[in-house]
């Protein structure tokens, strides 16, 4: 797909990996939609490195797992764009208190990163003719053998590659739906860490250090230029997987 005058919505995109790959987009011509939850200044800074790329930007506050700030957040997009190319599923959260007892924790991370990107995908769906969505996956969502502190967040990315995959074949052909399941890739989503957990932890990967947004951000340019990939999920982990299986 040409990107060059498409508009993209992508969720999440004051920070992190939102924020590299609303800004690789307007790189490649797209004028994109900035969604945020409370960091109007990331975002608004989002939106000043987009329009001087020589895009329309635009900044839109919505907490993508509130169905009244959704709507609002579509009519606006339906009034000044009239039209969607492009879905970014990326807005999420990692719950501090995910554990295997926690009811609440598992209410909130299904809440804000599975049953919002339901809701948002039905109303861009509604604006879109054509074009492309991605979601965020983790590679907690497939290795097998878990992470109890994390239990939610894993069953939750699990059940959003399956929710992918048959979205993906109810959409098709106009619209082609993937992931990309990064690793662990060094955004604010970590909270503050001391050198010695990020170099420990960088070790969890066979390339021995952090992913870069921008290296999501690039997987996820794939996916959008290449018309033949369609259900699939594009694993960006630097060797997670398999060092963690051995
Ligand atoms: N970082 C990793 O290692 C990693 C690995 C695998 C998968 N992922 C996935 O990648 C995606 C992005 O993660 P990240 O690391 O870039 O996170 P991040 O740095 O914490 O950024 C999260 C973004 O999501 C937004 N957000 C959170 N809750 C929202 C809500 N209810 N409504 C609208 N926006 C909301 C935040 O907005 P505000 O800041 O404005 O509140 C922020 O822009 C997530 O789906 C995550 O699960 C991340």
């Amino acid at each position: 797909m040409e990107l060059k005058g498409k508009i993209a919505l992508v969720t999440g995109a004051s920070k992190g990996i939102g924020k590299a790959t609303a800004e690789l987009l307007g790189n490649s011509g797209c004028n994109v939609i900035v969604n945020y939850a409370s960091d109007q200044n990331g975002a608004d800074e989002v939106v000043s490195v987009l329009e001087e790329l020589g895009v329309q930007a635009v900044a839109i506050q919505a907490d993508i797992s509130n169905k009244s700030d959704v709507e609002s957040m579509f009519s606006e997009i339906k009034k000044q764009f009239g039209t969607l190319d492009v879905l970014i599923n990326n807005a999420g959260i990692f719950d501090m208190n995910d554990s295997p007892e926690s009811l609440e924790a598992f209410e909130n991370v299904f809440k804000v990163n599975f049953l919002a990107q339901v809701m948002v995908t039905n109303e861009a769906v509604k604006l879109m003719k054509t074009g492309k969505i991605v979601f965020l996956s983790s590679v907690h969502g497939m290795i097998g053998h878990g992470r109890p502190d994390a239990i939610a967040y894993s069953a939750m990315k699990a059940g959003l590659d399956s929710y992918m995959k048959n979205l993906a074949k109810h959409l098709a052909p106009d619209i082609l739906v993937n992931s990309i399941s990064p690793g662990k890739t060094l955004t604010p989503m970590w909270g503050e860490m001391d050198d010695k957990t990020k170099n420990e932890m960088a070790q969890d990967h066979l390339t021995e250090r952090w992913i870069m947004p921008e290296e999501i951000a690039d997987g996820i340019l794939f996916l959008l230029k290449n018309d033949s990939v369609c259900g699939e999920i594009l694993t960006v982990d630097g060797g997670m997987a398999l060092k963690t299986l051995g």
